[in-house]
């Protein structure tokens, strides 16, 4: 397996959470590119997002992997921002760089997640709610799965009722791939 990692997909898919658990199971670094972009460019993404707008951010954030990537470590599991992958040639950047793996879920369970964790820090679903943040959700997707889908790898998320261990099973599942592809 190429590395480093790219954990790609929407909100609330857990790419932060998942990462983490991840990494710690290996003893590899982890990069959260949301935590990266603020302490490159000395703003949050939420402050620069508001201020500066969408367009100017996919610009920044693209310079931003471009820049981490040139770091000489290999082992490190990178959480990317859930719109960086559709955003112009980012998916085909990723896959040249690494290995990309999708976090999949189903839109119910990705609005439902996005509730549990809250909507005020993020920018783009802020004051979003109930019916209409899964119509939302519904909507973006429509348009971003088809990136996504390109990921080297796929992991489809627990199809049944949401667990608080689903992250957990997931980074382990991942630990285990990846360890049988080493
Ligand atoms: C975004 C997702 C966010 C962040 C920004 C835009 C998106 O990252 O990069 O608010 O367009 O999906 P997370 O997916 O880590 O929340």
């Amino acid at each position: 397996m190429e590395l480093p990692i790219y954990l790609i997909g929407y909100m609330g898919a857990g790419k932060t959470t998942v990462g983490r658990l991840l990494a710690e199971k290996l003893g590899w670094a982890f990069v959260d590119l949301d935590d990266a972009f603020a302490e490159i460019n000395g703003i949050t993404v939420e402050d620069f997002i508001r201020r500066y707008g969408i367009e100017a951010f996919r610009r920044r954030e693209k310079d931003c992997v471009e820049k981490l990537s040139e770091l000489p470590i290999q082992r490190v599991i990178y959480a990317t921002g859930g719109g960086y992958p559709c955003w112009e040639d980012n998916m085909e950047c990723l896959k040249e760089l690494g290995t990309s793996i999708y976090l999949r879920w189903n839109n119910r369970h990705l609005a439902h997640r996005i509730e549990l964790s809250g909507t005020e820090h993020r920018p783009i679903l802020r004051n979003r709610h109930g019916q209409e943040l899964l119509e939302f959700v519904e909507w973006q997707m429509s348009g971003r799965e088809e990136f996504y889908k390109q990921a080297d790898i796929i992991i489809d998320a627990p199809l049944g009722e949401l667990a608080e261990d689903n992250d957990e099973q997931i980074a382990q599942h991942l630990y285990q791939l990846i360890k049988d592809n080493r």
